[in-house]
């Protein structure tokens, strides 16, 4: 039978080889004046390679006072687009297709990333998350916003983009005056759904002049806001087929606002895995346009039942395709033991992202570093001793017998994984278990030799006599010389969630509220252990 997940799919005048899109996240990896770098270029390049349909950008940023990083790509001044066309020209010749998501943050733009730049949405509605008290935007002033993203669309079409992507979704610009929740306007901007939509249906006519009839415009919508007096499924449902009498093309559903429910945007652990597909498939019985839809679909099984279910016609993969390029390429080749799933941690991609370095991935070191890093083969092939078989092991196993060197790992207990282990027992990050069975296959096809139950000894190095040694033997948790700590029953949280140990008592009390303060207290919640932390 045909894999769905590989059948072509036309947008507009667009061909898509597959159901599979990438959808915008922000990177992080641009200039300060908004500018293109060789570091987007070999990201985009990479997830191209891997296969995936249509690669969206992150958020182009129409004007800068709609900035939500200082690294983030613009498209508000005409010098910006040849950088961009650099980048539409290299994701073609790897035989991809790019999608510009263009976007003004409105009130969701927080000033402790971008101070610049005066804050404007529908109404003064604070942004609880990040505090700010926007000023309401005049009808003239709307007109303006209205050109900057006809301006930035014109920009688009010149940079050689395949689509276009207008969002009205996550509480930004657009979708602050959509939600009743942000708008409380009283002129023909405010009030009615039809008066709320008239901002949102005058930036798509003016996109569609500016990018000609058979231009694919896909605008991202909400399923529902989560939030109280904003947006639901029905007004999802009215709106998207107002979408559809306006021209775009698609519709890509989403779900959350930047400002009061982001975890239903961005998703972290403990979030439901694909909760949007029931809402999406209400939306595309409502239309006659395909719709894409995107939360935690991390495993191909779940992307071709939605498929098959008729949910949606495309599926919208973020941090999947962060963490692994490859993930459409495995998924056709029937390789899906070698994908690494997302584990939804937001470790190495939204952290990173919020510490200014650019978005990565905990569990693939290459990720957000392709311009720099390349797996090389060796010219002088060596022995390489690994000494640990944790995550940091088993990682530099691999890529020393990917480059071709002999490799073998030795490892003091009888199992592969270290502190993963002990992370997968945490509540919600049970996902965790899959990365370690992605290394594991990841070493085994590389060659790595493994000795298990073996303690290395300084004997040992010396009859062994390799090349080179890697120490990778993870680190031990501290116990702070508290007084009296000998009269009492205490055990480290490593123990604990090991299995070695376990709390006999009704409560326990954790010192130090950290992550793994934290997340010991909900593992003891979970077993009817009270916790004071
Ligand atoms: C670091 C990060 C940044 C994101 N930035 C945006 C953004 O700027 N605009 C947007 O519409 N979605 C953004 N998203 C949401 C993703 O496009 C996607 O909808 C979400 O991650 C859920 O899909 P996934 O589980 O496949 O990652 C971001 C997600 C992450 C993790
Ligand atoms: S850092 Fe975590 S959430 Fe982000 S892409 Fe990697 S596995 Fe997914």
């Amino acid at each position: 039978m045909a894999d769905l997940l590989f059948q072509p799919l036309k947008l507009g005048a667009l061909e898509l080889p597959n159901r599979l899109i990438m959808t915008t996240v922000k990177l992080g990896y641009g200039t300060k004046e908004g500018k293109v770098t060789e570091r987007h270029i070999a990201f985009y390049v990479r997830r191209a390679e891997g296969g995936v349909g249509l690669i969206t950008t992150e958020p182009l940023y129409i004007r800068t006072n709609g900035r939500e990083l200082p690294t983030q790509l613009g498209i508000h001044e005409d010098q910006l687009t040849e950088g961009l066309r650099r980048l539409v020209d290299a994701v073609h010749a790897a035989g991809g297709r790019i999608m510009a998501h263009i976007n003004h943050a409105g009130r969701a733009a927080n000033p402790k990333l971008v101070p610049e730049g005066e804050r404007v949405s529908a109404s003064d509605v604070p942004c609880p998350a990040n505090g700010v008290t926007p000023r309401p935007l005049s009808r003239a002033e709307i007109a303006d916003y209205v050109a900057f993203f006809a301006a930035a669309a014109q920009r688009v079409k010149r940079a050689g983009f395949d689509a276009i992507e207008i969002p009205f979704s996550h509480g930004y610009l657009i979708h602050q005056f959509l939600s009743p929740h942000t708008n409380h306007r009283d002129d023909e901007y405010g009030g009615s759904l039809e008066n709320r939509l008239r901002f949102g249906r005058e930036v798509i006519a003016a996109v569609r002049r500016a990018v000609g009839g058979d231009f694919p415009i896909v605008v991202r919508m909400n399923a529902k806001d989560y939030v109280d007096g904003g947006l639901g499924i029905e007004d999802a449902i009215a709106i998207a087929q107002a979408l559809e009498e306006m021209g775009v093309n698609a519709l890509s559903v989403t779900s959350g606002t930047m400002c009061e429910s982001v975890p239903y945007c961005l998703y972290p652990t403990g979030t439901p895995k694909a909760n949007l597909l029931p809402m999406a498939a209400r939306i595309r019985a409502a239309v006659s346009l395909p719709v894409a839809v995107a939360g935690r679909i991390r495993t191909p099984q779940i992307a071709r039942e939605a498929l098959a279910a008729g949910q949606s016609d495309l599926i919208g993969l973020g941090r999947s395709l962060i963490a692994d390029p490859d993930w459409p390429r495995k998924a056709q080749s029937g390789d899906e033991e070698a994908i690494l799933l997302c584990a939804a941690c937001h470790q190495g991609c939204l952290a990173e992202l919020r510490q200014g370095h650019g978005t990565s991935c905990m569990f693939n070191p290459l990720s957000g570093r392709e311009w720099e890093i390349q797996i090389t083969p060796t010219e002088h092939p060596k022995r390489v001793m690994v000494v640990g078989g944790g995550p940091g092991g088993m990682e530099a196993a691999t890529i020393a017998a990917q480059r071709g060197h002999r490799v073998t790992l030795y490892e003091r207990s009888d199992r592969l994984g270290g502190q993963f282990h002990l992370a997968a027992q945490v509540p919600y990050k049970e996902e965790f278990a899959d990365i370690i069975r992605y290394q594991r296959v990841q070493m085994e096809r590389a060659g790595v030799e493994e000795r298990m139950n073996t303690t290395v000894t300084p004997e040992m190095v010396a009859a062994e006599d390799p090349d080179a040694v890697v120490l990778a033997t993870g680190a031990r948790p501290i116990v702070p010389p508290f007084p009296g700590l000998e009269k009492t029953r205490w055990m480290t949280a490593y123990d604990l969630l090991d299995g070695r140990t376990e709390v006999t008592t009704s409560t326990a009390f954790i010192v130090g509220a950290g992550t793994v303060g934290l997340e010991t207290a909900e593992y003891l919640a979970r077993r009817g252990v009270k916790s004071i932390v």
